[in-house]
């Protein structure tokens, strides 16, 4: 439906939900048992996190999660996707489960279920228990096989209040960020060991998906990858498309084409000759990697223009500003191994606070571009959000306000653009905000804020910003305004 009052309106189907991730809300990060993660280790001891900030306490939700729920109730979501903290619920990172760790989700996921919210809920976001990181971590394949037995318990233990486990949260990010630009824990900088890790969490990945299906037959199978919307810097010279090409590889084939296709693209290969030999791969090993996904899920924040570079240039000259705090920008240039000789520009406005530019276009291109080489297989946003500089004020009867305009419409045309690929035949079931709560934004700490409600972190209260207001009516009624 089109009309001058909404822009569009979404099939009573579609999923609404929002995201959080374990170590970015919990806290309570030496409670019930947990015991670190690769996380709690790079915050406290790495000095890599902005103003040293770290996830001890984060929004408290370990202990605030009732009301949390509450939130999510109120803003009438459908869905709500969450992590489960591997040292949580295995402090060894293999072994037995810790009781306190799995009733703490057990009762989070039954209330969730109570109030009619599905969760969706991913085994791995980014907080590997540290005894792991000490065998070697995702550089090594007995992490991977770790992974499976992890997946395998908590499925057993859980299983009956979850419908969809997403094994990996962008595993990009696990193993490019943590192990090639070291700027996300546990901040190695090892290229070879780098694609070891992409390997290892293919693995992983595969290995977790049939561990799932082999306890809960009926369970859906999903993983979340933050796929690379990227443009030539030049889209006539060939070696701006050559390096559109080696990104494209490193970032996106690397993960879809194992996990969809069962191999990996010659050219990834061939481009990283020089790094690895690529003998991690046993044989067999894509036959596992490669199981059906019953959603696809897509994170999706901006896009990336790269150019052809000069070899023997050092990042700085670039254009790529690589600091200890750099977040996950995809710009992070020693992210990228085997590609030195590409050059990111730097994003042109408008940009997030967190330096990224707004292209809702990109979002439409990745979906219908996704539904075309994947026909029939669902896909969903499992991510999609904004970090703005949000000012709260108190209203005329006393109330506390944020009024985030930028933040309302960077979702509203970035959930519109979601629509347009729905137009344009792309099967995409649902979208997910990021973040329901202001958190611990990684490299970031707490200086960036994604939350469409927000958190005091003096007091721990939570105040709802117009976003939250605004995206309760749009997944209440499935009607995007016009
Ligand atoms: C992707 C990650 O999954 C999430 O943890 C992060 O906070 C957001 N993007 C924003 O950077």
């Amino acid at each position: 439906m089109t009309d001058d009052t909404f822009a569009r309106t979404f099939p009573a189907g579609f999923t609404w939900g929002t995201a959080t991730a374990a170590y970015q809300i919990e806290g309570a990060a030496a409670e019930g048992g947990r015991t670190p993660s690769i996380w709690d280790t790079y915050a406290h001891f790495s000095g890599r996190v902005d103003r040293n900030d770290s996830g001890d306490v984060a929004d408290d939700h370990y202990h605030r999660w009732a009301e949390d729920v509450d939130h999510l109730a109120q803003l009438g979501v459908g869905a709500y996707r969450l992590s489960i903290s591997w040292s949580r619920v295995i402090p060894t990172g293999r072994g037995p489960l810790n009781p306190e760790g799995v009733a703490f989700y057990r009762t989070l996921l039954t209330a969730l279920r109570e109030r009619g919210i599905q969760p969706y809920v991913t085994l791995y976001h980014w907080d590997l228990p540290q005894e792991l990181e000490d065998e070697g971590g995702w550089t090594v394949r007995s992490t991977a096989e770790a992974f499976a037995d992890y997946a395998r318990a908590v499925v057993a233990e859980l299983g009956d209040l979850v419908k969809v486990w997403t094994t990996l949260n962008e595993p990009w990010c696990s193993a490019y960020l943590g192990y090639a630009s070291g700027v996300h824990a546990p901040g190695r900088s090892e290229p070879a060991g780098a694609l070891a890790a992409v390997h290892h969490l293919n693995l992983a990945h595969g290995l977790a998906a049939l561990a799932i299906r082999e306890v809960e037959p009926d369970a859906r199978v999903s993983v979340t990858l933050n796929l690379h919307v990227l443009r030539a810097a030049d889209p006539t010279s060939e070696g701006d498309l050559d390096a559109v090409r080696r990104i494209d590889a490193l970032g996106n084939r690397a993960f879809l084409a194992p996990m969809l296709e069962g191999e990996y693209p010659a050219d990834l290969l061939a481009d990283t000759a020089a790094v690895t030999d690529w003998g991690f791969v046993q044989d067999g090993d894509l036959e596992i990697v490669r199981q059906p996904l019953d959603v696809l899920g897509v994170n999706y924040y901006s896009t990336t223009t790269v150019s052809a570079g000069d070899a023997a240039a050092a990042p700085e000259d670039l254009g790529v500003e690589s600091t200890a705090a750099d977040g996950h920008r995809p710009s992070s240039h020693s992210a990228w191994v085997g590609s030195e000789d590409v050059k990111f520009a730097a994003p042109t406005g408008p940009l997030t606070s967190m330096g990224w530019n707004q292209e809702p276009a990109g979002l439409t291109e990745l979906l219908v571009e996704l539904g075309k080489r994947y026909p029939g297989q669902p896909l969903m946003v499992t991510e999609n959000g904004a970090a703005f500089e949000d000012e709260e004020s108190v209203d005329a009867v006393g109330r506390r306000r944020v009024h985030d305009a930028a933040r309302v419409a960077y979702l509203h045309d970035h959930v519109d653009a979601l629509g347009a690929a729905i137009d344009a035949g792309a099967d995409v079931r649902g979208y997910f905000a990021w973040s329901l709560l202001d958190n611990f934004e990684w490299g970031w700490g707490y200086s960036k804020r994604f939350g469409i409600i927000r958190v005091d972190y003096d007091t721990l209260e939570r105040v709802w910003k117009d976003s939250a207001h605004w995206y309760r009516r749009l997944s209440t009624t499935g009607a995007l305004p016009a």
